[in-house]
């Protein structure tokens, strides 16, 4: 008999018993576990956490588990193979250890609400099964791996909260089945690359993004519902196609830079707009009457920008509207009456504008109007309309 199966059978004569009992882990994921575990400083794992009953002297996978491998982590089926890691918030610090891309199976790696430092490894990349990646609210820096763009079965990647420096990778586009990415409260730079085709929901406030938001960034994005860029320096032209993208819904755009703002009819008459916050930008120009058109509108915020002219009558005449903030504007003549009738039904303000017989009984009109000073300053020279 050739030697290797005479040690097979020699193996399994006296080991089987011990076989049945251990060993369910494959060992490169057990190996790779105690290269995690030990790339987190001892004195921030807390006795009563997950990691604390991560004891190697049992097999990870076992079951029933009792006092070990209590939670943070999950099996395949068959015991075999590490497929989720989903940590506990209880103040872990430390790096995450580069050879976590050797968990072939894992599909989930949630480390939310920790302290890890340090750079994301791009040889996450090489997760081909993982679907959610959650780092967010830890300490990590350097720049979002360019390498990630590989991550085929990618559906969320949430990196917000940390301090994630340079740009958005570029070829995000290939994430084909991402549907949520949250970038937010970062320290990202540059401008919005092409975004993934299949994507919901896009948020990176709070931010230091600039630049116009390009149309071939948004190209055939049918499905995206939720846009969440407030607090960042976006600036240049809001043009007709962005409000047009067809399962629209949120849009958050407030505190960048934008000068200007082109609103379309919604197409056919239907839009499923639900909620547009245009605060504290520097557009210019009249409040866009067309908004009155999108028949699911029901929160409108463009204060403090530097709109003039009137309130367009037909906002008045919405039947979805129920807050609208077109307070800290330079907007003149005398209010819609409707909005005062009955009760009115609308709420919000209209307030630190130029207005004319704003009834002081209505909440709407706080706060009081600017100055007239202000205002003659504001339209020297310039026709009213
Ligand atoms: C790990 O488990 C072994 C075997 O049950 C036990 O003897 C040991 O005390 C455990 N270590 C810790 C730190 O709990
Ligand atoms: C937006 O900017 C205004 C004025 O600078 C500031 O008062 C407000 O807190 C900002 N809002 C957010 C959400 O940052």
């Amino acid at each position: 008999m050739p030697k290797l199966v005479l040690f097979l059978v020699w193996f399994s004569l006296f080991h089987t018993g011990n076989l049945v009992v251990q060993a369910l882990t494959s060992a490169s994921d057990i190996s790779v576990l105690k290269a995690f575990k030990a790339s987190i400083k001892p004195s921030s794992i807390k006795p009563w956490s997950c990691l604390a009953s991560w004891n190697f002297s049992v097999d990870p996978c076992s079951v029933p588990r009792r006092s070990y491998f209590t939670c943070g982590l999950a099996c395949s089926p068959d015991s075999t193979r590490i497929n989720q890691i989903t940590l506990d918030p209880a103040g872990y610090s430390g790096t995450l250890t580069p050879l976590v891309s050797q968990l072939a199976q894992l599909t989930i790696l949630d480390l939310a609400d920790n302290s890890f430092f340090g750079p994301i490894p791009s040889s996450l990349s090489l997760l081909s099964n993982l679907q959610t990646l959650t780092l967010r609210s830890n300490f990590f820096s350097g720049s979002i791996p360019p390498s990630i763009t590989s991550l085929k079965s990618l559906e969320s990647l949430d990196l917000a909260r940390n301090s994630l420096s340079g740009s958005i990778p570029n070829f995000m586009n290939f994430l084909t089945s991402l549907k949520r990415i949250d970038l937010s409260f970062n320290k990202l730079t540059g401008s919005i690359p092409k975004l993934p085709p299949n994507l919901l929901e896009l948020a990176a406030k709070g931010n230091s993004l600039s630049g116009p938001l390009y149309k071939w960034s948004f190209d055939g994005l049918n499905q995206l519902e939720v846009v969440e860029l407030s607090e960042n320096a976006f600036a240049g032209a809001l043009e007709s196609w962005f409000f047009l993208l067809p399962s629209l819904q949120q849009v958050d755009l407030a505190n960048n830079s934008f000068p200007r703002i082109e609103i379309p009819k919604p197409a056919d008459g239907s839009s499923n707009l639900v909620a547009v916050n245009l605060g504290f930008n520097k557009i210019q120009g009249y409040v866009p009457e067309n908004f009155a058109a999108y028949p699911l509108l029901s929160f409108l915020s463009i204060r403090y920008n530097g709109l003039s002219g009137t309130i367009p009558l037909e906002y008045s005449k919405s039947k979805s509207m129920r807050r609208l903030f077109l307070d800290g504007n330079f907007l003149i003549g005398k209010p819609p009456a409707r909005f005062f009738a009955g009760g009115g039904s609308v709420t919000g303000s209209l307030g630190d504008n130029c207005l004319q017989n704003c009834p002081g009984s209505s909440q709407l009109c706080t706060p009081a109007q600017k100055p007239s000073s202000v205002c003659k300053q504001a339209y020297r020279g310039k026709p009213r309309h």
